[in-house]
């Protein structure tokens, strides 16, 4: 067994894209590590705070009142800087300076990267919370705001499609995601979507057009497109235009949610996540494994090295696909 480096002092910090249910981690965090007699410190907006010494201790009070506010109380920044050698070095100088000898980390994937980095040059164990709407990080059935983010898409999309069906028109809606389609998968499903476009499936963009034709001929004029950002064929304004050209008298409209997907109140699934993973992950600190990020699969904790986060994506289940294009027939 590897002996675990003692801990006494607690950095957090957010980095890359904010998510609901990240507020709910960092009080998670805050209060596991007071109730275990450590100090905990925020470090504000990122690996950006860390290199520019933004460094406050925290407390029990800090963290009160946030467990339901969309955003974070730290702020989140992507840093450039610490992406070179020289940058992550001031920034373990300025943990220094606190005494602060661990670090959790709230993010994505290039967050983790990050991390792994850092914690391999400077022998400071880091543990890693997913946090991030595009639920695109292997190793864990849940990041922090997916749900959320999830819900917002579906809630604006019923929106759309009662002004739709009153006019009979066909809506593409376009999601975030970055390059994974699960929030546009999910949402279309939920909606009943007649097509999902996503990029883990290869999008045949005249398939879609032929589809579409087949309806109007039985007059089925409403219809509805979701479409992830990062579709290998576009995003909505893509789609809409070739589906212009080849349907030019279509009556279609084009909305995409954007950034209205990251905000809000964070659903009690994001609540509860956020709530676990931070508990454990001073659990982790305090009694191994170290330089990991904590996943949740099968209801069941899952730990998985932040070298490995960094190297795998999120694979969309082939039953999906298929429950997709029979309930949208
Ligand atoms: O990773 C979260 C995310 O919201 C993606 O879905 C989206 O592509 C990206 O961040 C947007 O980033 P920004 O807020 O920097 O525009």
């Amino acid at each position: 067994m590897p002996t675990i480096k003692k801990i006494k002092k607690i950095g957090i910090l957010c980095s890359g894209g904010d998510s609901p249910g990240m507020n709910a981690a960092i009080r998670a965090v805050v209060r596991t590590a007071i109730y275990n007699n450590f100090q905990v410190f925020a470090i504000m907006r990122g690996y950006t705070g860390m290199i520019e010494n933004d460094i406050v201790e925290l407390n029990s009070r800090s963290v009160a009142n946030i467990i339901q506010r969309g955003g974070t109380i730290l702020k989140t920044a992507r840093s450039k800087d610490f992406l070179t050698k020289a940058g992550r070095k001031i920034a373990y100088e300025n943990l220094k300076k606190h005494g602060i000898d661990s670090l959790i980390i709230l993010g994505g994937d290039g967050s983790f990267r990050g991390a792994e980095a850092f914690s391999r040059e400077f022998d400071i164990p880091c543990i890693g919370l997913p946090g991030t709407i595009d639920k695109d990080i292997a190793g864990t059935d849940f990041t922090i705001g997916f749900d959320t983010a999830v819900n917002t898409a579906v809630q604006c999309i019923d929106k759309i499609r009662d002004t739709m069906e009153s006019h009979d028109r066909l809506f593409i809606i376009e999601v975030m995601g970055r390059d994974a389609g699960y929030i546009a998968l999910h949402s279309g499903i939920a909606t009943g979507a007649e097509n999902i476009l996503i990029p883990e499936a290869k999008t045949n963009i005249d398939d879609v057009v032929k589809s579409l034709l087949e309806k109007e001929k039985r007059k089925k004029l409403v219809n509805l497109i979701v479409v992830a950002e990062g579709d290998d064929f576009g995003g909505a304004l893509e789609v809409e235009k070739y589906i212009l050209k080849k349907m030019p008298t279509a009556e279609v409209r084009v909305c995409i949610l954007g950034h209205i997907q990251r905000g809000g109140s964070p659903t009690c699934l994001d609540r509860l996540i956020a709530s676990r993973m931070g508990y454990h992950a001073v659990e982790c600190l305090m009694k191994g494994p170290h330089n990991v990020f904590v996943g949740i699969m099968n209801n069941k904790m899952n730990y998985i090295p932040l070298k490995d986060a960094v190297k795998n994506k999120q694979k969309i289940d082939k039953d999906w696909l298929k429950i997709v294009k029979i309930l949208s027939s």
